[in-house]
């Protein structure tokens, strides 16, 4: 973008010119004007006139900690300085969880894709020492804002570190040094934090961000204690009418580094809109809208599993209903009740438009709309039955779900069918959907509840990306 149309986008951002004003004046969009000022100011922020807040409180109010795999705030916490002013800042409740599950007062917290810094804040507010690293500069100095202002001053003051730097390469710190590692990545290519930057991990395709997610996944091996843990936020893309399954894709890469998953959360985003247009598009063009990310908790650890065969059973009193309310977004949220029953319907209305199928090995029905397999159960055969029986177009629904073997760890058979139908030729992933089940308010047990299964959406003869 030329110089003086930046700056003049900058100028009026900064006279707190709304961006609707802004784009008809000018005629760009919101990532033009987001291209704008992370050219002029080095950073992506939304609100360049208030960069300093004033504090209200440093704690959340009334905080629990999260005991279940399907989080979901509904306000972002604006305690101490946060804000949502750094574009793509996560949540504080996210860090503060983690944070406190997973170290003590005086551990060393790693933030390698440090941004405007919030996990910095919540590590000095609740007295863990902190490094924090990011490729572009300006957060950095974003970062020590945030962290200028007076914690308890009963507590002891934690040390804090900030650098620029990479975190393919963490050369400057100690292998087995860090206790616990909590970061957010930038999504491949869908915020740019910096300008003219090819090290920023948000500047590459999804092949390139895989590539380089797999050395950070490497140094955060390297560098975690044993037995530690890594925490990291990510979440899966569109392209055209498919999903791509970034998350899953980026969590392999972590495994492929030697990590074991711990746990396997699902963040609820709030961000998407589900009514009006957004909702009769999702209908007539048949997509699903991303609602959720992956908080994925890997341990350092050695520890061999085994688990049980677990697969999804049908209860008896289940039934189709054809008025059933169109879900539109990728997250599904039903009572342990009745869930198969609204997650078929869902299915039923969606994709068929007359025959479906439910599989059960033995069936012998030809020319189908809609296959679906509670499960995950026979997945070969499964395969090589809807590649012979669905029409072209039609969907193969599979249904997953995470177990946790006796020492804690969990197996996700999501990621595990996916995986192997990756490059399949007469199947593309469609859609990922997360079936979160209400069952009361969980225990409070030392692992988290799992209350959320998957269902892994094919169609027929569809290349991805086509
Ligand atoms: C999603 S943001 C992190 C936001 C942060 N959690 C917060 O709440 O402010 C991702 C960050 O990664 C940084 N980044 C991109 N490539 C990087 C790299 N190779 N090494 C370190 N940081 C990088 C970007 O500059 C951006 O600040």
């Amino acid at each position: 973008m030329n110089t003086s149309l930046a700056e003049k986008i900058v100028e009026d951002k900064k006279n707190g010119i709304s961006d609707k004003e802004i784009g008809k004046k000018f005629g760009v969009n919101l990532k033009l004007i987001e291209k704008a000022v992370t050219q002029q100011l080095g950073v992506n922020i939304s609100n360049p006139s208030k960069r300093k807040k004033k504090i209200i409180s440093l704690d959340p109010q009334s905080f629990e900690l999260e005991t279940s795999t399907v989080w979901s705030f509904k306000s972002r916490g604006k305690w101490a300085t946060h804000n949502g002013n750094y574009r793509g800042n996560w949540s504080p409740y996210i860090p503060r969880n983690v944070i406190l599950r997973y170290s003590k007062e005086g551990d060393i917290v790693l933030d390698y894709f440090c941004g405007g810094g919030t996990t910095a804040v919540e590590s000095k507010l609740l007295n863990r020492n902190f490094i924090g690293i990011d490729i572009n500069s300006s957060a950095i100095e974003l970062s020590k804002e945030n962290l200028d202002f007076d914690s308890d001053l009963f507590s002891p003051n934690p040390s804090i570190i900030l650098k620029v730097g990479d975190a393919r390469n963490l050369s400057t710190i100690h292998e087995n040094s860090i206790d616990l590692i909590c970061a957010h990545p930038p999504y491949a290519d869908i915020v740019a934090y910096s300008h003219g930057n090819p090290s920023d991990l948000s500047s590459r395709d999804v092949g390139g961000f895989l590539d380089e997610i797999e050395k950070v996944a490497r140094e955060s091996y390297r560098v975690l204690k044993p037995k530690a843990h890594c925490a990291i936020l990510i979440g899966d893309m569109r392209k055209n009418k498919n999903v791509i399954p970034l998350g899953f894709w980026t969590i392999g890469k972590y495994l492929e580094a030697g990590f074991k998953i711990k746990e396997l959360i699902i963040k609820r985003q709030h961000n998407c809109k589900t009514t009006g247009f957004w909702y009769n598009n999702s209908v007539k063009y048949n997509f699903l809208l991303l609602a959720h990310e992956y908080l994925a908790i890997f341990e350092k650890t050695k520890t061999n599993e085994e688990y049980e065969n677990r697969t999804t059973a049908l209860s008896k009193g289940f039934k189709i209903d054809k008025e059933i309310y169109l879900e539109s977004t990728t997250v599904w949220i039903f009572n342990k009740n009745d869930w198969e029953g609204k997650a078929i319907s869902n299915l039923f209305k969606r994709y068929s438009a007359k025959k479906p199928l439910l599989y059960k090995n033995s069936a012998k029905d030809a020319s189908v709309d809609l296959i679906v397999n509670i499960g995950p159960k026979n997945i070969d055969a499964c395969f090589k039955y809807s590649e012979k029986n669905l029409k072209d177009g039609g969907i193969l629904a599979i249904f997953c779900e995470d177990t946790r073997g006796k020492h804690g760890l969990i197996k996700s058979t999501a990621m595990e069918v996916e995986k192997g139908l990756r490059g399949n030729k007469s199947f593309t992933l469609k859609e990922l959907v997360i079936l979160s089940i209400e069952n009361g308010k969980p225990k409070n047990n030392a692992d988290i509840e799992i209350t959320h299964k998957y269902i892994l959406i094919y169609i027929k003869a569809q290349i991805n990306g086509k």
